[in-house]
């Protein structure tokens, strides 16, 4: 069905309740920028509980979803999520997210959203069909590219503190420009983001990772404060210093061009939060060595604990948490291995280690290098060239990448008359390593005649 179809059946059932019904939010913005969406805002003024009711009634739908508190329902209609909300007049308790709401008229309404560009609504009645009301000048500022609160910032901020993430998330994904006003405003406010659930922070902070220049909006929530509220372990890569003839690379903006690597080469979100975190360790093991210079040996596994403790602080899934520390421990390893010399067994053992995510490791290697001297760009790009031919001639004869044990626990049992324990275990880490050193192939028989060969030794306590 057409949308203008089914925004006409909406319309006709706002008529029957006598109430009036627009198109609001993202969606007109987005329309308005050549874009089109799934996801439809409206705004009902009147009593959206009973509006929801007669829809329900009037387009047979199957499914409804009321939260008569917040004054909100959503559907779905083909292919379409449609979300509604009684016109209002929000106000937060200070230290709450919980709002509280009135009805009141679409103006006052307008008046309480986020940004000006967010303020559109669209007129769906036949007479003025797809008519904007633009109370704020939110076309202006949608032709300008800017980011503005419609209200003195201060208070929409405080009406809801993580639209000062959204703003940034809007210009980062956008590349608009924040207001300098607006932009003050979250500076002054920043701290406020603190009485925001971690969750949502950290919805907004993925999506701004998902722009396609991430440093942007990384740069401006470093230079408002915000990032300093839930990720202040960044903060203190900032920064460089010289001792002697020996300075070190800025790590936070050394950070931010490998983010903008990974994700120039369209990498999901994953693998952007590990080029976020595959240098965090570094300001907590930098050493001086009179020789050597600046140091930070270690950075990997240090790195690697402080990314479990933070995307854990952050909410982030198990499996987020385990693919980035993973990276961030791994993300040296294929340097050791662009010497000519390099053997099989070191290129197994990484393939072993890396496992699904080796492609995305070189990913991250390569976007690693930032150095402003071509030459050695190319140089360093050849190198992983290299490694990535070599990772591919020993995977190919050896499928270590989603290593099973060709001869599994039960067999092992079964063959020895063990009952499980430690031993097994032994056994199992003796055929791996066999593997990994080349000494005997990753096949089923070829294994089985390893551990019948050495069954003395290995069953021996
Ligand atoms: N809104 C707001 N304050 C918020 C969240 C939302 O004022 N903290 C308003 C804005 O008018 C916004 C609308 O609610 O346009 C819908 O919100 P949402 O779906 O979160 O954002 P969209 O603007 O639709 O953008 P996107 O879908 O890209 O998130």
């Amino acid at each position: 069905m057409k949308i203008e179809a089914i925004f006409n059946k909406i319309f006709q059932t706002a008529q029957h309740c006598g109430y009036l019904v627009y198109v609001v939010g993202g969606y007109v913005r987005d329309l308005l920028l050549h874009k089109t969406g799934k996801d439809i805002d409206f705004v009902v003024v009147g009593d959206a509980m009973e509006f929801a009711d007669r829809l329900k009634k009037d387009l047979h739908l199957r499914s409804l979803v009321r939260y008569p508190r917040f004054g909100t329902f959503m559907t779905h209609y083909y292919g379409y999520t449609l979300e509604f909300v009684h016109a209002r007049r929000e106000s937060y308790q200070r230290d709450s997210r919980k709002p509280v709401t009135e009805q009141a008229d679409l103006y006052s309404d307008l008046s309480r959203r986020d940004f000006t560009i967010n303020t559109l609504a669209m007129d769906i009645s036949p007479q003025n069909f797809g008519k904007i009301i633009d109370r704020y000048h939110g076309q202006e500022d949608l032709k300008h590219k800017i980011i503005r609160t419609p209200l003195e910032p201060s208070r929409t901020f405080s009406d809801d503190p993580l639209r000062m993430m959204r703003a940034i998330r809007f210009a980062a994904t956008l590349q608009f420009k924040i207001d300098p006003e607006t932009f003050r405003a979250i500076g002054e406010n920043h701290e406020r983001l603190k009485i925001i659930s971690q969750e949502r922070i950290s919805d907004e902070f993925n999506k701004i990772l998902m722009a396609d220049r991430p440093s942007l909006g990384l740069r401006m929530l470093d230079e408002t404060g915000l990032l300093n509220i839930f990720l202040p372990e960044m903060n203190v890569m900032k920064g460089v210093e010289q001792r002697k003839k020996y300075h070190h690379k800025d790590v936070f903006y050394h950070t931010l061009e490998v983010i903008d690597n990974v994700a120039e080469r369209g990498a999901g979100l994953n693998l952007r939060l590990a080029a976020l975190f595959h240098d965090i360790g570094k300001p907590r093991t930098k050493r001086f060595d009179e020789k050597a210079g600046w140091t930070f040996h270690g950075h990997e596994v240090v790195g690697e604990r402080m990314t479990g403790k933070i995307l854990h602080r952050m909410k982030y899934p198990a499996e987020t948490i385990h693919y980035v520390q993973k990276l961030v421990n791994l993300h040296l390893r294929p340097m050791a291995l662009v010497n000519e010399q390099v053997t099989d067994s070191a290129i197994r053992r990484l393939i072993f280690s890396a496992g699904d995510e080796i492609d995305d490791l070189m990913s991250l290697c390569r976007a690693d290098i930032t150095s402003k001297d071509s030459r050695k760009v190319k140089k360093y790009l050849g190198n992983y060239d290299r490694v990535v031919d070599k990772i591919a001639q020993v995977e190919e004869r050896d499928r270590l990448r989603n290593f099973q044990p060709p001869v599994n626990g039960n067999e092992i049992m079964q063959l020895f008359h063990l009952k499980p324990g430690p031993v097994v275990g032994k056994i199992k880490r003796y055929i791996e390593e066999a593997i990994l050193n080349g000494q005997v192939a990753n096949e089923h028989d070829a294994c089985l005649q390893l551990v019948l060969d050495h069954k003395e030794e290995l069953l021996k306590e």
